[in-house]
């Protein structure tokens, strides 16, 4: 029985496998992608390394643009926080938007200071109607500004506030719902979190939106005592893989990407990774593929030409 593709954002388009592009791995990125031997499919590059207008960093991003579509990925847009929004941060990411043309713009739902002060930790958010409402309206003015939707990524957490009113995955789509903005779905958080709060993951996958999933993220973690730690420093985890298994299943074919930050390894470890879970994709809609039924497929084995996205604006 041939099964139905879930509905998907338009101003997402399915780009394959990608990998977090890092300095470690400009050059032999840059090599191998003029020899046309990579074998991942895009990059997410880090928005605030690349706000100064010219230089090296600005250089090679767009080198690496002309190779293979990219993603626009952030740490410091803040949006929790009872801090003003930063006009000159979203003014500097306008500006990178508009020089490399992503198919798309992310960032977290939680906040990383106050009173002026970058904290450089991505930290939870108390699920109140209050915080909804905040976040929001914030989320609704980046939007304008940008001229289109954003996505938003779950973070992992180490703590509940008393104040909670209701589940993460609730929040996240209340957020997503009330802004009408994308979501970054990072797999292993939901498994991080998940252990350290006692919920099931699979429950949280079930609850998201397919026509609102822009991305998925996949990482390591490791652990400490009872906790599990968003260390992404090691190989995603085989319960990782099963979840992401059973979230492609459910949300169809959405952009992966192997996130890898800390310890970070050889170019062909990060292949090896974007593989498996590319052969997790194709095995979920084989049938689909083989039927002629399927919209797209990821370009395994090579790089693919610059995506051209539709975006629409807030
Ligand atoms: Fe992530």
């Amino acid at each position: 029985m041939t099964r139905v593709e879930p509905p998907r954002p338009s101003d997402a388009p399915f780009l394959g496998v990608g990998v977090g592009l890092r300095p470690v791995h400009y050059r032999e990125v840059l090599e191998r992608g003029a020899q046309e031997t990579l074998r991942v499919d895009w990059f997410e590059a880090l928005s605030e390394n690349y706000m100064a207008p010219g230089g090296r960093p600005r250089r090679i991003l767009g080198q690496v643009r002309e190779r293979a579509p990219l993603a626009l990925h952030g740490v410091s847009m803040n949006l929790g926080s009872i801090d003003p929004l930063d006009e000159t941060y979203l003014r500097g990411l306008a500006e990178l938007v508009a020089r490399v043309e992503p198919a798309w713009i992310s960032d977290h739902l939680c906040w990383t200071g106050v009173d002026g002060r970058n904290l450089h930790d991505l930290l939870p958010l108390p699920r109140t109607e209050e915080t909804l409402r905040h976040v929001t309206r914030r989320v609704t003015r980046v939007q304008n500004l940008l001229g289109r939707r954003i996505a938003l990524e779950n973070v992992s957490s180490y703590l509940r506030f008393e104040a909670d009113a209701g589940e993460e995955w609730e929040f996240l789509v209340a957020v997503a719902e009330a802004s009408d903005c994308g979501i970054l779905l990072d797999v292993n958080n939901i498994c991080v979190s998940a252990h350290n709060h006692g919920f099931d993951p699979l429950r949280y996958i079930d609850a998201i939106p397919s026509q609102r999933v822009f991305e998925i993220h996949l990482a390591g973690h490791s652990e400490s005592g009872p906790l599990r730690i968003d260390t992404h420093d090691r190989a995603v985890s085989e319960e990782v893989w099963s979840v992401y298994a059973h979230a492609v299943r459910r949300l169809g074919r959405v952009s992966t990407l192997i996130e890898w930050d800390d310890a970070i390894p050889a170019f062909p470890v990060l292949e090896a990774e974007a593989q498996r879970a590319r052969n997790i994709l194709h095995e979920t809609w084989r049938e689909e593929e083989r039927d002629g039924t399927a919209h797209t497929r990821p370009a395994a084995g090579r790089c693919t030409a610059p995506a051209v996205a539709s975006h629409h604006g807030a």
